[in-house]
């Protein structure tokens, strides 16, 4: 589902990313990404697309339950819940996004968006947000264990045999893994990604 319906989403509509096409390439055999995680990815992304509700009630039960993370959508100490929903949707189409849209050009381009998202440059912004100025990127880093190791009761849901599961899994931890790296660029000194 392309959805320019979601407010703030705009996937094909930003600037390019610094970061080449080659360079993604190289990134994606850094983390052992191939066809078949392609092949086990668009699975995944079947199973996923219906739990979508639940996952983030996953997630966002995890970033509520720690304030250290629930500061990044809060003001003087109180979450803003127009911020908190804007922002869930967005995520959820991200979901399908790692799963089922090709790694070309456009999906690049969002990937330096949502980094900069993240960061002073652009966090706030999309949503007239007066929360935390940027995420801090150590977060951004260790965030990708919870949401791999959460995401695996949702796999296991499909109904797939658990070796299909594993690979699901498998190819899950590479894409949030790729994502959250090429996220980074915004962060650190010019020349040194
Ligand atoms: C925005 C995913 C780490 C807080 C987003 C969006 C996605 C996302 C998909 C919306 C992108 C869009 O605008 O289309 C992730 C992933 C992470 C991660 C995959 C790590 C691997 C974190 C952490 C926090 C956080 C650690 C801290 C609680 C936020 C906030 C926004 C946001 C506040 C809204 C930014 C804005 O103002 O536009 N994230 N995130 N994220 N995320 Fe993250």
């Amino acid at each position: 589902m392309e959805n320019s319906l979601i407010p703030g989403y705009a996937y094909g509509q930003v600037s390019r990313s610094p970061v080449t096409l080659e360079e993604l390439e190289l990134l994606k055999q850094t983390v052992l990404f191939s066809d078949a995680d392609v092949a086990a990815l668009a699975q995944a992304g079947q199973v996923l697309a219906p739990q979508t509700n639940a996952i983030l009630d996953v997630w966002y039960g995890f970033v509520g339950a720690h304030p250290h993370l629930l500061r990044y959508f809060s003001l003087h100490g109180q979450p803003d819940g127009d911020y908190l929903a804007r922002v869930r949707a967005r995520f959820g189409q991200w979901i399908l996004d790692v799963c089922i849209k090709p790694y070309d050009q456009a999906w690049l381009d969002y990937q330096h968006e949502i980094g900069l998202r993240h960061t002073s440059a652009k966090k706030n912004v999309t949503d007239g947000a007066m929360a935390e100025p940027l995420i801090h990127l150590r977060y951004l880093t260790a965030f990708i264990v919870p949401l791999t190791a959460t995401i695996k009761p949702f796999l296991q849901r499909g109904g797939h045999a658990e070796t299909e599961v594993e690979a699901m899994h498998a190819a899950w931890f590479k894409a949030v893994t790729l994502t959250a790296t090429l996220w980074s660029y915004p962060y650190v000194k010019e020349g040194q990604f």
